[in-house]
């Protein structure tokens, strides 16, 4: 009885250890769909400016790291320090930390452990999936073919137009041919003649008042308007798009990487200026990103000079000169436009003020930003009150749905005007 009673505790205390080693140990990474979009949510807003799943950018790619590095718990510490890991002695970290240039990876310490299960189910995921059409592939293609699409339209309506005038053009050949032949068979007087074939000549067209008349009227037209254009551009510099001291390219960075706009203009949320960022952001990449495909080693030396740094050995000389960008969007100094009040505050767009950026290789000015660029825009957009309290306040008791920024005060002369 004894015997058998303490086998029996022996049986089940095994189970309640190996139970509990599941939760230790076995840190199963999940697969259910809801992880995998939590992970893909993290994966974008935190890894993506440097890492990809399948491609090496300017850390590692991710996929199949669960079997390559040490342990799970190994790249929960990486993630949350690497630094502190590369520092520990870590081999497998140091391996890795100097492959890649010495560049150091941003430290997530907020991320908890289900955070990064998350990213680990989003990565496996993505890295299981089937390679699909190239990756980079389905944009640049559509787009292409869309282009083709449109252009292949533009074309058949244009010949259809030039089969159908030629036609036009033979219908009323052979009308004035059969009226001809009409004519003669009939005995009229010369005169009767002229006055059915062509009752107006040219001649006459071009010498009646009428025709005098629109011609000056459209010349002057054209000529005012091209004035008053001219007029209205002084000092505007829409489209301006000046060289600059490095080739630097939004299309590369912010289009085909998709780096967050605000990861180099850091100033846009919090305050006036959108700010260009310094040469040491872009080292954050370019320690390990040394030559670019279309430009090659020469444009990203000139990042090394400005900090200088020497790429053969990796050191820093201390010896710095600034870049020196040519700034391209310049407000008068009578105006004032603050940048965290319209993209944080206002909920705008970058795009909607200068365009395309992620798709320029050369920066240019696209809006006219005149006053009267500003206000109209102040006229027509609606204030984004959401879960604004104070907005809610002035709603109530204005008993509306909805405010301009004109209705906050948004065309007054001193909000703009120092
Ligand atoms: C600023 C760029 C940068 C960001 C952002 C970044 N990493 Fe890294 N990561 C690196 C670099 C560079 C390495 C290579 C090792 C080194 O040089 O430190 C690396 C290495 C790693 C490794 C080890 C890869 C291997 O093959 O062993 C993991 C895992 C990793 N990163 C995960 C992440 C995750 C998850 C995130 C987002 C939460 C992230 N990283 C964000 C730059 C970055
Ligand atoms: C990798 C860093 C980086 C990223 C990401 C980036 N920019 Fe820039 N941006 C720069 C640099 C450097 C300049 C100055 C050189 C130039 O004009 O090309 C600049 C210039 C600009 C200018 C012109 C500034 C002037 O002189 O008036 C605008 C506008 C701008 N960026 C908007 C954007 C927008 C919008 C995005 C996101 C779609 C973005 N940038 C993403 C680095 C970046
Ligand atoms: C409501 C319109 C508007 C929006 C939205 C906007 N900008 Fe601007 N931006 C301007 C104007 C106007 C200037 C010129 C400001 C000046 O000269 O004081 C400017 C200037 C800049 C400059 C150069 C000067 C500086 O402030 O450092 C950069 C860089 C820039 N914007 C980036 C951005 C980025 C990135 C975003 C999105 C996160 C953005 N802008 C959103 C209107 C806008
Ligand atoms: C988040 C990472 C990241 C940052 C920050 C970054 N770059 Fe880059 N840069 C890249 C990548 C990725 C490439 C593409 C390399 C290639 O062509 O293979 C690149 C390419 C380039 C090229 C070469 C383009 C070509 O095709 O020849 C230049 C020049 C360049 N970057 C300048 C800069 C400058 C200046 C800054 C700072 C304002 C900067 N980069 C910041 C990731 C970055
Ligand atoms: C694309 C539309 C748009 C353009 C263009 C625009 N703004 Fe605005 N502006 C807004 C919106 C929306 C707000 C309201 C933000 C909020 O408080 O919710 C705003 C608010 C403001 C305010 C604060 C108004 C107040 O009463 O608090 C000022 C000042 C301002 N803008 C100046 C300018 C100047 C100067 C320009 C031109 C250089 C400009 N804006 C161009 C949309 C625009
Ligand atoms: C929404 C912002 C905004 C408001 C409101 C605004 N302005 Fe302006 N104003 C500007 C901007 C931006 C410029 C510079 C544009 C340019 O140079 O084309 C400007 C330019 C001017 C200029 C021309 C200065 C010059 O050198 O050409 C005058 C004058 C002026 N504003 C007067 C006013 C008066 C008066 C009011 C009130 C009735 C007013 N503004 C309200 C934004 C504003």
């Amino acid at each position: 009885m004894k015997y058998r009673y303490s086998r029996h505790l022996f049986v089940t205390s095994l189970f309640v250890f190996l139970f509990s080693c599941q939760f230790v140990f076995a840190q199963d990474i999940p697969t259910e769909p809801a992880a995998i979009s939590a992970g893909e949510a993290l994966f974008k807003a935190n890894c993506k400016s440097c890492h990809r799943v399948k491609e090496k950018l300017v850390g590692p790619a991710l996929a199949g790291i669960e079997g390559r590095a040490p342990s799970i718990q190994w790249i929960k510490d990486w993630i949350r320090n690497s630094s502190k890991v590369v520092a520990s002695g870590d081999e497998y970290g140091n391996k890795i930390y100097n492959e890649y240039g010495k560049s150091q990876m941003t430290a997530f310490t907020s991320l908890k452990d289900d955070d990064i299960m998350n990213i680990l189910a989003y990565v496996k995921d993505e890295a299981n999936k089937k390679a699909e059409a190239p990756v980079a592939g389905p944009t640049t293609a559509s787009a292409g073919s869309g282009d083709g699409v449109s252009s292949t339209y533009l074309d058949i309506i244009l010949a259809g137009m030039i089969i159908i005038l030629v036609l036009l053009l033979v219908i009323l050949g052979l009308i004035v041919n059969a009226l001809k032949k009409y004519l003669s068979q009939k005995e009229l007087s010369e005169e009767d003649k002229e006055e059915v074939v062509s009752p107006y000549s040219l001649g006459s067209v071009v010498r009646s008042p009428g025709f005098i008349f629109i011609v000056v009227f459209l010349v002057a037209a054209l000529g005012f308007k091209t004035l008053i254009d001219g007029l209205l551009t002084i000092g505007v510099q829409q489209g301006y798009q000046p060289k600059q001291p490095i080739a630097f390219s939004h299309k590369i960075h912010a289009g085909q990487f998709e780096i967050d706009c605000k990861y180099c203009h850091t100033g846009v949320m919090k305050g006036k200026q959108a700010s260009i960022p310094s040469p040491n952001i872009c080292m954050n990449c370019h320690v390990s990103i040394k030559s670019g495909t279309n430009t090659g080693e020469g444009e990203i030396a000139k990042i090394y000079k400005a900090v200088g740094f020497d790429p053969a050995t990796s050191q820093y000389s201390g010896k710095t000169a600034p870049i020196e960008w040519v700034r391209i969007h310049n407000l008068p100094d009578l105006a004032y436009f603050n940048h965290s009040q319209h993209v944080n505050v206002g909920g705008i767009e970058c795009q909607t003020c200068h365009g395309p950026i992620q798709e320029m290789d050369v920066v240019k000015q696209y809006s006219l930003l005149t006053m009267g660029w500003c206000i109209s825009c102040h006229r027509t957009t609606d204030v984004s009150a959401k879960g604004n309290a104070y907005y809610d306040k002035l709603l109530e008791v204005h008993d509306k749905k909805t405010m301009k920024v004109e209705d906050i005060g948004g065309l007054e002369c001193s909000k703009c005007h120092y």
